[in-house]
């Protein structure tokens, strides 16, 4: 599956225990608190959705979905730094609603943290509406940070 964003194109793909190690050099530079090697192993073990994007440059990032009884959760989606602001984390967001909607969801959820302004424009800008916030949820530099949970309808999408 391949996407042309900004004049660049973009390939889909699912991702693979041979991908882990790019996976894991990318997830160490985006997060201070990071998923460990053995959560994504475990994602593809369980069958959730596990993309990559790659651009002419490589492995530009990875997002992971799980899915059941109507509602799909976004629980990753990381692009590399040099890579970012390019469009690639839109398109990937907007690949993993459609496969969210192709696997009968109604609904994606997701956890944010407070101090993530970025992530939370992207969110904002792709229909995600704040349904609560979970306390202290993130472990930080400072203790503990609180999520703020969205929720976007795929009723719009086409699969
Ligand atoms: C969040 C993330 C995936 C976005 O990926 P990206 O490829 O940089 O995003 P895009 O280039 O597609 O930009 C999407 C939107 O994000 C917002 N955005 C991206 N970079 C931004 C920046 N430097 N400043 C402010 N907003 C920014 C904008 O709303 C942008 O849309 P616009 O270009 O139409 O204004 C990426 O920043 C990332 O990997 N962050 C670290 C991991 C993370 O925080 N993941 C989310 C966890 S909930």
């Amino acid at each position: 599956m391949s996407a042309v964003v900004n004049h660049e194109l973009l390939h889909f793909r699912d991702m693979e225990e041979s991908d882990l190690d790019q996976v894991m050099a990318i997830e160490e530079k985006v997060y201070p608190f990071c998923w460990t090697r053995a959560i994504f192993h475990d994602c593809m073990r369980v069958g959730y959705v596990c993309r990559i994007v790659e651009t002419s440059e490589g492995l530009a990032g990875y997002g992971i979905l799980s899915y059941g009884a109507g509602e799909a959760h976004v629980l990753n989606i990381a692009v590399h730094p040099a890579m970012q602001g390019r469009g690639i984390g839109r398109a990937l967001l907007e690949q993993l609603l459609a496969l969210a909607k192709r696997l009968n969801a109604d609904t994606v959820f997701l956890e944010v943290r407070t101090s993530n302004h970025i992530a939370q424009r992207l969110y904002d800008t792709m229909g995600f509406n704040q349904v609560g916030v979970r306390r202290g949820y993130y472990p930080s530099t400072k203790g503990r940070e609180d999520a703020i949970i969205l929720a976007r309808s795929l009723l719009d999408i086409d699969a």
